[in-house]
């Protein structure tokens, strides 16, 4: 931002458009952003934070935490943004693994037309958040909020009271920016580390080329903060770049399924990138609610954050892109830092369906399960990165060794991703999705083991295990083979009890979309539950489950598929 004062002070950086259409959007200049956030820095500073220090942001799409990123950033302090979405107990793991002394969070935040009150979450929280000395407040919704004095402060009386000036704090290219956590096969989400430079490096290189960005170009990314898409192309890729970002409060569908095209239309968005589920959510209400909307600013689409299927993607060739914008389908993860695979805007061949080639500088190779690499044109094998790139993760917060053995240790010597990927006869790339435990719920990575823990708090549940099955908008579903203790519970309510626990252990997108009560799980001589059975269970593909000789009980299959009919559905 110092670097932009010189050259755009005046220029807009940051377009806030707010949940209720009739509300002004803000558009704040990079001189404004840079006041509001060295004035920030000074309150952080005021409250003891210094270089190193964790601040956690539980915090609405609203600039004010646009201003607390980058304010982190100029102090040193390491930011850990949790999704305003995630329950109070998982807000409190995550402060709690990485011991952050200050959370910033607003009374509540608008979605559509829900209300949800961030600061009692946050209050439930740190009741058992040790480590935390105070809580700042934005005032957003105006809802009733229980102020614990000392503790918890005000953003907007802190801000008067700060001053205008404060120096950037100089920091080392590998010191920590930030930490964000993440889901993975086992155990508790990780926080992945990213570096100062290096993540910078990336995150701007990536926005530049793969979106082709030319000055003065107005840009919007719907990702929320809360996720990495929102980290690196919210906020640091495109404010790096000088450009202007757009920020958006509200959901697709309030108040009506036309929102982000009349947000388009209102701030004559350049450069458009959104997720598939959202674009097939969209498609799936019907073209009345586009073609009211010229969209004749667009020159660029991007895709995020999971397989986009072909008909998506001609919808939104045709009827956003008008059949003359590039789509670029970019593929890269929380640890990546940045976009790995992706065609650079109107230069790269597109070919629906593929991410096609990895940028310059990444290395991608597939492997076979013996860790062999998959020479050739016309393969298909585990996705490895053979070579570091910039902005790559550095370690996992606390545990240095999870992140080897996670990473490097499948195959050594390369960067595993966690994905199945083809490479066709032009050597281009098609992500084919995860190989791992991982469920892609809306472009949400959800462990299959934390769904599983959450459900398991049950008292009559024995056992469960959960899988993915593909689910026409979402991408991916969450299907859940349970046994209770005794057959004679009601299993609505029993469902239902288990949805609560899911939601309060990880959040509201986490909950099973389907619930099936087995009796028995497929499992190997050594106790093993064979996922790929269930995966097909749930897929509805009951015909043919390959190898069932590892069975230890191969008539529980059997029993499973008939009693399909006991699903219960969300
Ligand atoms: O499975 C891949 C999928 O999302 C995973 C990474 O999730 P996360 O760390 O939450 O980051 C999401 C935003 C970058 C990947 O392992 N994924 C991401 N982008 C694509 C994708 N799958 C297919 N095509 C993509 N373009």
């Amino acid at each position: 931002m110092d670097r932009h004062l010189k050259t755009s002070s005046e220029k807009t950086a940051l377009i806030w458009e707010p949940n209720n259409p009739n509300e002004e959007p803000k558009h704040i200049s990079y001189k404004e952003l840079h006041r509001n956030v060295c004035r920030f820095s000074n309150v952080l500073k005021s409250l003891g934070v210094k270089k190193g220090d964790r601040v956690c942001l539980y915090m609405p799409m609203i600039p004010e935490l646009t201003v607390a990123v980058l304010s982190c950033a100029r102090i040193g302090a390491i930011h850990s943004v949790v999704f305003a979405g995630f329950s109070a107990q998982a807000l409190q793991d995550r402060i709690n693994d990485s011991e952050c002394k200050l959370i910033i969070t607003a009374d509540g935040s608008f979605r559509g037309e829900k209300v949800l009150n961030l600061k009692s979450i946050v209050d439930e929280a740190i009741q058992y958040c040790g480590s935390i000395e105070h809580c700042i407040m934005v005032e957003r919704t105006k809802a009733e909020v229980n102020l614990v004095p000392d503790r918890d402060l005000l953003w907007c009386e802190l801000m008067n009271e700060s001053n205008d000036y404060c120096d950037a704090t100089e920091m080392e290219s590998e010191e920590t920016l930030f930490i964000l956590y993440t889901s993975g096969s086992t155990g508790k989400p990780k926080g992945v580390v990213h570096s100062i430079a290096g993540y910078m490096v990336g995150a701007e290189y990536s926005f530049r080329n793969v979106f082709q960005y030319q000055e003065g170009d107005v840009y919007w990314c719907t990702a929320d903060i809360g996720w990495i898409t929102g980290h690196s192309y919210v906020i640091y890729g495109p404010l790096l770049s000088g450009a202007t970002t757009v920020m958006f409060e509200g959901v697709p569908s309030h108040p009506d399924y036309g929102r982000f095209w009349e947000i388009v239309d209102k701030h004559k968005v350049n450069i458009f990138y959104t997720a598939p589920t959202a674009i097939r959510a969209l498609e799936a209400q019907g073209l009345d609610f586009v073609t009211p909307y010229k969209l004749d600013s667009l020159k660029v689409l991007g895709t995020v954050g999971e397989p986009i299927n072909e008909e998506a993607w001609q919808w939104y060739h045709t009827h956003i892109g008008k059949e003359k914008c590039p789509i670029v389908d970019t593929w890269w993860q929380t640890e990546t830092g940045g976009m790995m695979i992706a065609p650079l805007a109107g230069i790269t061949k597109l070919k629906p369906t593929y991410a096609t080639l990895p940028l310059p500088g990444v290395q991608p190779c597939l492997v076979d399960d013996k860790g062999n690499e998959i020479q050739g044109l016309n393969v298909e094998g585990n996705l490895c990165i053979k070579y570091p790139w910039p902005s790559m993760i550095r370690t996992t917060y606390g545990d240095h060794n999870r992140c080897k053995e996670v990473y490097f240790s499948a195959y050594p010597g390369k960067y595993f991703t966690g994905d199945g990927c083809k490479r066709d006869a032009d050597g281009f790339y098609r992500i084919t999705g995860r190989v791992d435990d991982v469920i892609n719920v809306s472009g949400h990575r959800i462990g299959t083991a934390e769904v599983e823990d959450a459900i398991n708090q049950h008292q009559e549940v024995v056992e469960s295990a959960v899988v993915g099955f593909p689910h026409s908008i979402k991408g991916q579903g969450i299907y859940a083979f349970v046994i209770l203790s005794k057959i004679e519970f009601n299993p609505n309510e029993i469902c239902s009890q288990i949805n609560e626990l899911v939601k309060k252990h990880i959040g509201p997108i986490a909950r099973p979309e389907k619930i099936q009560f087995v009796s028995g799980l497929p499992k190997t001589r050594s106790g093993k539950i064979i996922r790929r059975i269930l995966r097909k269970i749930a897929s509805g593909e009951i015909n043919n489950f390959g190898d069932t000789s590892t069975l230890l009980d191969p008539e529980v299959v059997d029993l499973i598929v008939d009693s399909r009919n006991l699903t219960i559905s969300k």
